[in-house]
């Protein structure tokens, strides 16, 4: 086998690719993205890689989240300092709950890309090609809208660079401090009844802190209580675009797709010889793959060989996304071939892709119910084989929408209407995002 170039995976079958009416103006762009800096260092994705080898020893847990697309209609510095704070708010009750440090990894700055089930859309007698994300196209129903744009990827990057640049200033610069820790309670999430029971935590943790601090400890000097460590990761669904942004480190000569800390590979792409396998199996970065309840143990095993031939804790991830009603049954074999056959990886839950319905007033929902039922089950499935949850994986944002339903305080299928802005999936709002972090805290406590 020649060795492996940020090219080779167009020797492969690539699923999911658009069709870009104009492959000039596509060269054109991608010769551009090629001329960016690079959006995260390699040595960041070696630092998270090292984070992930403690989650795989169950030293630490992995609580990775955001949109299932982002907007390129909503970069707003509030919107990103708001999700950051669900996300810190949700951090703060697993690590309360558990004891353990959690690494913090959003599916933002870089999120715009989506795997689509059909090709085209149908609505009344008109046929367009299917939305495919913003770096892509555009949601609205028209000719010119779904038209796929290599001008987006620009966009996208552009989004990017600006997300992660705020992302950096916000957990670096103060913001994520432990004594703001009463700030990142959003209005609308401190009147809840989980914004109360978050408060209490936060209460806690000011008394232990000045505790600390009247025992003489200098809480001043101790960066880990003033910053935190944040990584970005998006699905690496558009081949070209990742292509452009893989460097060569000049420390140690490997690649890195520097378009993010961690890449993942979808459930509708990771065909052992297709592209995407292809190519992330080269660039040093921690990675991911999605397995649905149809994998199998020898899927398993060979993702394991083509991902992570070295067998490197931390390098790899899967994220099962089974359903609550199958993890029972089809994660246990994957589990124990893992094991058996001594491979290193991380086991987190994405307990939303398969619980996802449509309502009989057509709104794509989840049920709040569902996803905590599929968490629970993958618990209960490590806990008896004796590996290690690692993990979740969650779509979520921090606006008070009505995409879910459930919760402490009840969505109902009525309520859906009232605010829906999902460009793709159903998202957890801030409250309900805070509801299943205390469930989950609750499974680690145990
Ligand atoms: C996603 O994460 O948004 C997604 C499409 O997931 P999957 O590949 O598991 O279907
Ligand atoms: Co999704």
């Amino acid at each position: 086998m020649s060795a492996w170039i940020p090219t080779s995976w167009q020797e492969h079958p690539a699923a999911q690719q658009p069709d870009w009416p104009d492959p000039a103006a596509l060269d054109g762009v991608l010769k551009e993205l090629h001329g960016r800096p690079p959006l995260v260092f390699a040595g960041e994705a070696r630092t998270l890689q090292a984070a992930l080898a403690k989650v795989a020893r169950g030293e630490a847990f992995m609580l990775q989240a955001g949109d299932c697309a982002e907007s390129f209609n909503d970069s707003s510095a509030d919107g990103i300092r708001d999700k950051l704070k669900v996300i810190l708010q949700m951090a703060v009750v697993l690590t309360y709950a558990s004891g353990l440090p959690v690494v913090k990894v959003g599916r933002i700055a870089g999120q715009f890309a989506k795997p689509r089930s059909a090709v085209t859309e149908e609505r009344e007698d008109t046929v367009l090609p299917v939305f495919r994300g913003h770096a892509i196209n555009d949601a609205a129903f028209d000719t010119e809208s779904r038209r796929a744009d290599p001008r987006r990827l620009l966009t996208a990057y552009n989004q990017s660079a600006s997300t992660l640049n705020l992302i950096r200033a916000l957990t670096k610069g103060g913001f994520a401090d432990l004594r703001q820790i009463h700030v990142w309670n959003q209005e609308f999430v401190a009147a809840s009844k989980q914004g109360r029971r978050y408060e209490a935590i936060a209460h806690q943790i000011d008394r232990s802190l000045r505790f600390m601090a009247a025992c003489g400890i200098n809480l001043e000097t101790d960066a880990s209580l003033h910053e935190v460590d944040f990584y970005i990761s998006h699905e690496a669904l558009l081949l070209g675009y990742e292509e452009a942004l893989t460097r060569q480190d000049s420390l140690t000569g490997d690649w890195y797709d520097c378009s993010a800390h961690l890449l993942w590979i979808g459930e509708r792409t990771r065909r052992i010889d297709g592209a995407h396998v292809a190519f992330l199996s080269g660039v040093k970065n921690p990675i991911a793959c999605k397995l649905s309840a149809a994998a199998t143990p020898d899927d398993v095993l060979r993702l394991c060989d083509a991902l992570n031939p070295d067998n490197e804790p931390g390098r790899l991830t899967f994220i099962t996304r089974m359903g609550a009603d199958k993890v029972g049954d089809a994660l246990p074999p994957l589990v124990a071939v893992v094991q058996s056959d001594g491979r290193n990886v991380v086991w987190t839950c994405d307990p939303m892709h398969a619980n996802t319905f449509v309502t009989p007033s057509g709104y794509k929902t989840r049920r709040l119910a569902d996803i905590m039922v599929e968490i629970k089950r993958f618990f209960a499935v490590h806990n008896a084989a004796g590996t290690v949850p690692g993990g979740v994986h969650l779509e979520l944002t921090h606006q008070n929408v009505t995409e879910c339903l459930g919760g402490a305080e009840e969505i109902f299928d009525h309520d859906l209407a009232h605010r829906y802005e999902a460009l793709c999936d159903p998202r957890l709002n801030a409250r309900q995002s805070l509801d299943l972090a205390f469930e989950i805290g609750a499974m680690l406590q145990t």
